[in-house]
Parts: structure tokens; sequence; C-alpha cells
């Protein structure tokens, strides 16, 4: 197989089927916000998400993977002035997307498009958004390392890669590490997902040159988290990635959130630049 070929050869007909399949069934359970870490009132988590990744006024951001723009729909109706190009993989979610941004009345913010996020620097113009954000859809990709290249394309200098995903846990326990293999294959495989490494994104992200600003758990107040409960409802009802046994069952993930700036200074030898210039 020629290199181009294995380059392209990623998991992106299958996610589509899979959301063309299931995306019902998501909304039945989910509604609008298709993300498993939330808190009981969804508004507050993505209120969260507006501070966490510094969504500002007048902003131009790409929502990469995202399902049928409930987040962008709430975040334009919440931010002022802001512009959204989203894309989503699946032309079923792009159908309900639109119907959805008729509908909120956000036809001037938020654009959809039925596209695969691998090819942001080939649909989007280079060097033109404020922000790049994967609210649990950059972990579908399989050639993460393509994905980031991509990013860093589209961003203008002083751009940042906001990423909210579940990343695989780590145990000195050999045995138990294994139990965490096992289980996060079985969701890979549930949720055509390639649930990613956090040391190998956040190696990729600094060796592209950008600046790592935080790694972090989502600092929402835990009185108001919802503990998975939706997560659990949608595996038990439509038996997609079930728990079949509790026995030697461990949690197998860390949500967690990753903010990087694209530097202003495009320059090794000017990265001290980069602090002054924010
Ligand atoms: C768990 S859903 C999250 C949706 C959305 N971010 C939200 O918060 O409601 C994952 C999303 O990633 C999208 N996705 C996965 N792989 C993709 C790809 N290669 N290109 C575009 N979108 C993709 C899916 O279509 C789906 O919309």
């Amino acid at each position: 197989m020629s290199k181009a070929k294995v380059l392209y050869n990623n998991n992106s007909e299958k996610v589509r089927a899979f959301y063309n399949d299931h995306t019902e069934k998501f909304l039945a359970v989910y509604g609008n916000i298709i993300q498993a870490f939330r808190t009981d009132n969804v508004s507050i988590y993505l209120d969260y998400t507006i501070k966490s990744a510094q969504f500002k006024k007048g902003e131009h951001l790409l929502d990469a993977g995202c399902g049928i723009c409930g987040p962008a729909v709430y975040f334009a109706e919440n931010v002022s002035d802001i512009r959204i190009d989203a894309c989503t993989i699946s032309e079923v979610q792009a159908e309900k997307a639109k119907s959805l941004i008729k509908n909120s009345n956000q036809i001037e913010s938020v654009f959809i498009l039925n596209e695969d996020y691998h090819k942001i620097d080939k649909v989007y113009n280079l060097e033109s958004y404020d922000c790049v954000y994967f609210l649990e859809s950059f972990g579908h990709s399989n050639q993460k390392n393509m994905l980031i290249d991509a990013c860093w394309n589209v961003l203008k200098p002083g751009g940042r890669l906001y990423i909210k995903d579940l990343f695989k846990r780590l145990s000195d326990d050999e045995w138990e590490q294994l139990r965490i293999d096992q289980i996060c294959d079985q969701i890979d495989n549930a949720y055509q997902y390639y649930i990613p490494n956090l040391n190998e994104v956040l190696d990729k992200i600094r060796s592209k040159g950008f600046v790592l600003n935080f790694v972090k758990i989502p600092e929402v107040d835990l009185s108001t988290f919802e503990h998975l409960k939706i997560s659990n409802d949608f595996q038990n009802l439509f038996d997609i990635g079930k728990i079949t046994s509790w026995d030697d069952y461990i949690f197998p993930i860390d949500f967690l959130e990753i903010y990087a700036t694209k530097p202003i200074k495009d320059n090794m030898k000017d990265m001290h630049l980069y602090f002054m210039n924010k």
C-alpha cells in the first residue's frame, strides 16, 4: 500500500455509519448535547466550557465533530458576535443541525458542513480561526497526529486548540492496566472510538510547536456533576457498550481538558517573545 493511502485510511467511514445509525438514539437519551461528562443541568457545563476554552466576543471558532450543533448554538446564544463553523462526519446529524440552527435563529452565527474533520485545512480558510475545539469528538480519530497538523494549519497565530475528551487511565499495577486496556478496547469497539493516550497527544501538540497552557480535569462543582447516569442509561437501553459484568471492573478513563496555543511567533528562537506579546 502506498504511503498516501495509509495516511488517509482512517476510521471516518465507520464513524459516519455509526452516527447515521444511532443519532436518533443518542438524541433520545442525551438531548442536543452528546457528551458523557456533563452536569445535571447541561447549561452549567456549557457555561463552564465557554469560560474554560475562553470563547470571547467576536471570535471565529471551529467546532470539530459538532453533533447536531447543540453546543455551537448554545455558544452563539451566549457569546455575542461569535461565528462558528461546525462539521460532523454524519449527514444525518448535519441535517438535524440545519433545523436546530434555523429554529434557534442562529443562521448568521453557526454554519454546518457535513465534512471529515481530518480535512479542515482543505475545506476551511487557513490561519483564520481563534479556536478549534473538540467536545468528546477528538477520540474518534485514528489519525490524531494528522488531525493536530490540520488544526495548526487553520488556526491564526495566537489561536487555541481546545480538546475535552476521555483518555485512557494508567495504573502501575500490571493486572489493573490489563483490565483498563481490555475495557477501553470494548468501549472503542462499541463506539467506533480510539480512546486517546494522553502522553502521545501531548507529545504531538508540543512537538508541533503549540504552547501547552493546561491539562486538567474539568473543574465543575461535584454537587452539579451528572455522574455518567445518562451514559449508563444509553448503554442499557440500546445495548451499545453495555457493561455486562461488574466483576473485575475498573473505571478505565479520565475526562480531561487540553488547552494549547499556537504561538504568535512561529519560530523557536523567538519563543520567549510569545509570553511578552500575549
Ligand atoms: C460524542 S459526539 C459529540 C458531539 C458534539 N461535540 C456534542 O458535544 O454534542 C462525537 C461527534 O464527533 C463527530 N465526528 C467523529 N469523527 C469525525 C470526523 N472524522 N469528522 C467530523 N466529525 C466527526 C461525530 O459525527 C459526532 O458528531
